[in-house]
């Protein structure tokens, strides 16, 4: 057989890293981190392998883990000493992110991005304030407006704490134009916005409710957040949030979602972020412990995977674990 096209030349140990497209590095990832104020000690949470909970205290102590691997960046999710129909707990000056973001930017030099949400912090678990409606009544809907308020309102408090970004994820229309006009009211034009613009209805995020005790007591995410079938309707998503002035702009979940990654990456000259979630985290930790897979090489090649498709940069679960290999 005749042929001259042989990309095996290009294959060999020498060359690879030569040809190679994509890197990662450990620059690009940014780390979960939950703090809880209904706890002392540390608390492992059993469907994330590697994970915990851990005190106000202790905040500090577990960013600088994260920085020891070789990780600059985290993000803060917080559980509330206790919960009310508006999550008036998230927007307290004294609340547990903004205790947290406190002692971490005074203990450490890491990169400090909080999630912006009420689903935590409401004792209905939905991600902002509800229409009147019978207690369990299972068609009920987030109110759209007042839920902006208290959107904003969290986004200050937590910058006012020290956060270096934001990154609102409660899927409400309108989010990012009221918290940058709140930032901005408030001294905090310096202050990036990471919106999930593409935040998907997904069934990914089981682990991550476990973890963060933030699922819906009742009814879904549906009358929010995106159905999984559209693709184009992300892009509106992305156009919305850009005119409104989000600096980066996050698909979420990240593996199942590589084509709005890369619909995103060839639309816009923003940093793109592809959030790899708790269940995606979990899926291959149950694989590896089975057997049935290396964890260490499907965790490389799943973020690499989201380089390829175009994200600048991924928040992990798996953040330490391959900065460590990376290292
Ligand atoms: C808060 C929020 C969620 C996640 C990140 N921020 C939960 C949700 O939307 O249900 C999920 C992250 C993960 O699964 O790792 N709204």
């Amino acid at each position: 057989m005749e042929f001259t096209d042989r990309p095996r030349r290009l294959r060999t140990d020498g060359i690879r890293p030569l040809v190679s497209e994509t890197t990662l590095d450990a620059t690009d990832l940014v780390a979960p981190v939950f703090v809880d104020a209904t706890t002392d000690e540390r608390v492992p949470i059993e469907s994330m392998p590697g994970h915990e909970r851990v005190p106000v205290a202790e905040a500090a102590d577990r960013v600088a883990e994260v920085r020891e691997a070789g990780v600059e960046a985290v993000i803060v999710f917080g559980i509330p000493e206790s919960k009310d129909p508006e999550g008036t707990r998230a927007y307290a000056r004294d609340g547990v992110v903004q205790e947290a973001v406190r002692a971490i930017t005074a203990e450490t030099d890491a990169y400090v991005i909080t999630d912006v949400c009420l689903c935590e912090y409401t004792d209905h678990g939905h991600c902002g304030v509800l229409e009147d409606h019978a207690e369990d009544d299972p068609t009920l809907t987030v109110e759209n407006g007042p839920t902006l308020d208290l959107l904003a309102k969290t986004a200050v408090s937590h910058a006012e704490a020290g956060a270096d970004m934001v990154a609102p994820s409660a899927s409400m229309d309108g989010m990012v134009g009221a918290i940058r006009a709140a930032l901005d009211d408030a001294g905090r034009d310096e202050v990036p916005i990471m919106s999930y613009a593409a935040k998907y209805e997904s069934a990914f995020y089981g682990p991550f409710r476990d973890a963060a005790d933030g699922a819906p007591a009742f009814g879904d995410r549906r009358h929010y957040q995106m159905d999984p079938a559209n693709a184009r309707e992300a892009l509106r998503e992305v156009a919305l949030d850009v005119e409104q002035g989000a600096d980066v702009l996050m698909v979420k979940p990240g593996l199942p979602y590589l084509d709005i990654v890369r619909a995103i990456r060839e639309g816009y000259d923003h940093p793109v972020a592809a959030y790899n979630v708790s269940g995606e985290y979990a899926m291959l930790h149950a694989a590896a412990e089975k057997g049935w897979l290396d964890l260490d090489e499907v965790a490389r090649e799943s973020l690499l995977s989201m380089k390829r498709a175009g994200a600048d940069l991924i928040i992990t679960y798996f953040a330490e674990h391959v900065a460590r290999q990376l290292d």
